[in-house]
């Protein structure tokens, strides 16, 4: 009992410590080795040059990749900058990665106040998690490696997008990974000499084999998400090392921090790309750090690699963006593009939970015990490992895929070891944006009643958003509109969805649970009769949320395509010496959560710059 209470005392103290997001986040890192993991951690540069001949701008999933690829040449500089910090322990922590999102690790994005979607959360407005920090959103997220599916690259490849079908663009995901330790694989697809980590988790709750089987009774295969099919079920393989978060810093910057050509930045906030207006030349960057203001020059490239929201900001201030937009914001325009156009994302229903008889499932009070704690500190196995409370995955097809014999999938299911219910600290609840009043309702009276969920994302909407600038101060936020749910076809996509999701859960494996689906109706959608397509309808605008997929507002496209950013080589349109490298190139978002599509984009991305520059 006594060892007990120090542990959960433990714990909680760094919880808040990070919470806090006080000087004690920095005092902490220096625990990291008492933890068992890595000691290395990325000091700030102190001295800047005034010339570099790459500048990076942003240290996420996209960034660091660059910055790693691009320094492999040593007679080549690059400066990283990055608006957030280091890690710290908490952030290695993969089965409480919701809690992250209220720290200062997330910028904190909001969405405008929907019509269509998020009208049951905090305000009617979806929350936008992004990360900020060395590691970007990998630093927040849930960890989930999947590289969508091999139909998404053909299409781009289709949509004029010459270099990015599946098959030419197949060797970045094999080239950044590391899949030595995982199981039942496709071994042909996988890397085992990259940088990115990838494992499944170190713990197994009974519903995976449960879920597997229901879905292989449906016709679907046991298959690997990343091997030869695309459809089926699966256990999840996670970015992390020896159970703990193998985040893009992690990665792809602490083994190459050493390196003298490499600058990097922490705390460090661009404001404007420098572009000549006579030649349209990118040539410089403008940020701030300490509150001072600096000016970089480049000698070759400036590389934008700020993430979905920021970049599309950026580029705006910077001039380039749609005219009349930025001609309204008193911002000179260079080149006339639709920057912040075609925002995509993938919404989910995770708030439904599924009630069992046993006590075999994870939430916050059952993982509060010193063998679990210790499990996870010293062995990095149990249930602290699981990725986001993730445990397995089924991609699989609705009645609304017009196609019906490929290997494409429009809805994905996803396997939580806990519901709702058992997230008695509200980390989920807060990322997600659960208002109280609908807890005290729809979770309270199930409280310490075990749970599991079954989450259903739709992987091919087409409803589209947008960014905007609120202003020309880079201080500010964007606007941010992301439409979700505008077409009724992605509505009608998610009920089926969950339709399928609530017959997994009662087939017939899972009576021996005494599986039921949790009956307390969301509030606003109670005059529905319970389970009807209509109840279902109304609960996916109001309780349904973002996976954080954000993509698209920089979209790659051909010449022709009066929508394009950036071309196949992601140089923006009108500009030169200035690439994107992050998740908003996609011109369509894939059918797969984004992280690994990030990494290849980033590892393709380096291939073309060093093309580019060879020998220069
Ligand atoms: C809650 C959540 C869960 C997720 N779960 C998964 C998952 O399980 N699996 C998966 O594959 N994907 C997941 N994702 C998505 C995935 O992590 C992202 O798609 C991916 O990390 C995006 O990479 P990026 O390089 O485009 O942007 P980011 O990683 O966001 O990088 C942008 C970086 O730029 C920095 N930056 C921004 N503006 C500036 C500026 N002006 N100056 C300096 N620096 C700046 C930011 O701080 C950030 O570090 C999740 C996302 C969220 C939010
Ligand atoms: C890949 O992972 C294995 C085991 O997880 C490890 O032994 C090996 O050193 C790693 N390879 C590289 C190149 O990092
Ligand atoms: C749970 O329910 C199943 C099916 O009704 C039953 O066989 C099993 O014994 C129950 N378990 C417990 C612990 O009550």
């Amino acid at each position: 009992m006594k060892l007990k209470t120090i542990f959960s005392v433990l714990i909680w103290f760094l919880a808040s410590a990070v919470l806090c997001n006080s000087q004690l986040t920095d005092f902490f890192r220096s625990f990291r080795g008492l933890f068992g993991g890595e000691q290395n951690t990325i000091e700030d540069e102190k001295t800047i040059y005034d010339e570099y001949d790459f500048v990076v701008i942003g240290a996420g999933s996209g960034g660091s990749v660059v910055a790693n690829r691009l320094t492999e040449n040593p007679s080549w500089s690059v400066l990283l900058l990055e608006a957030g910090k280091d890690e710290i322990f908490l952030t290695d922590v993969p089965l409480t990665a919701s809690l992250l999102s209220i720290t200062g690790y997330n910028w904190g994005y909001k969405s405008q106040k929907l019509s269509t979607a998020c009208l049951g959360l905090v305000d009617q407005r979806c929350n936008l998690a992004r990360g900020k920090g060395l590691g970007g959103t990998s630093l927040i997220n849930f960890l989930l490696y999947t590289r969508g599916n091999r139909k998404d690259f053909d299409l781009w490849a289709e949509m004029g997008n010459d270099g990015w079908s599946y098959k030419e663009i197949f060797q970045y995901f094999v080239k950044s990974e590391n899949c030595s330790s995982c199981e039942n694989i496709d071994e042909d697809y996988h890397g085992k000499s990259g940088y990115l980590n990838v494992e499944h988790p170190g713990y197994e709750s009974p519903f995976v084999k449960l879920f597997i089987k229901a879905g292989q009774d449906m016709g679907y295969r046991h298959n690997d998400p990343n091997g030869m099919y695309g459809l089926g079920f699966s256990r999840a393989q996670a970015t992390m090392n020896r159970g703990r978060r193998c985040s893009a810093s992690k990665a792809f910057l602490r083994p190459v921090a050493h390196r003298q050509n490499l600058h990097i930045s922490v705390q460090t906030r661009a404001t404007k790309i420098l572009i000549n207006p006579e030649t349209k030349e990118a040539n410089g960057v403008e940020f701030y750090k300490n509150k001072i203001k600096y000016v970089v020059k480049v000698r070759k490239e400036v590389i934008l690699s700020a993430g979905t929201i920021n970049s599309a900001q950026l580029l705006m201030l910077s001039g380039v963006g749609p005219g009349e937009h930025l001609e309204s914001k008193g911002i000179q325009v260079l080149s006339d593009l639709r920057v912040g156009y075609n925002f995509q994302d993938h919404m989910a229903m995770s708030t439904i939970p599924f009630l069992v008889n046993e006590s075999v499932t994870v939430s916050d009070i059952s993982v509060q015990n010193p063998q679990d704690i210790y499990n996870f500190l010293t062995r990095g196995k149990g249930p602290y490992t699981i990725p986001g409370g993730a445990e397995a995955l089924a991609f699989i097809k609705s009645k609304y895929t017009r196609e019906k014999d490929d290997d494409y999938p429009d809805v994905e299911l996803v396997l939580g070891a806990g519901g709702l219910n058992g997230d008695v600290f509200g980390g989920f609840r807060t990322l997600l944006g659960i208002p109280e009043s609908t807890s005290r309702k729809v979770y309270a009276p199930l409280l310490g009643k075990p749970s599991f969920s079954i989450a259903t994302v739709i992987l091919r909407p087409q409803s589209r958003g947008r960014v905007y600038l609120k202003d020309a101060n880079p201080f500010h936020w964007p606007i941010i509109e992301p439409n979700y749910f505008a077409e009724e076809r992605d509505v009608d996509t998610m009920v089926d969805g969950i339709k399928t999701a609530i017959s997994i859960a009662h087939s017939d494996h899972f009576k021996r649970y005494d599986t039921k689906i949790s009956s307390l109706p969301f509030p606003n959608c109670e005059h529905l009769p319970f389970g009807s397509d209509d109840y279902w309808k109304c609960s996916v605008r109001q309780v349904s949320t973002t996976l954080g997929h954000h993509v698209g507002t920089c979209k790659m496209g051909p010449r022709s395509d009066p929508t394009a950013v950036v071309d196949n080589e992601l140089k923006v349109y009108g500009i030169k010496n200035l690439r994107v490298v992050d998740g908003s190139i996609m011109p369509n978002v894939v059918a797969g959560h984004t992280n690994a599509v990030v990494y290849m984009i980033g590892e393709k991305a380096s291939d073309m710059i060093k093309n580019t520059w060879r020998g220069k």
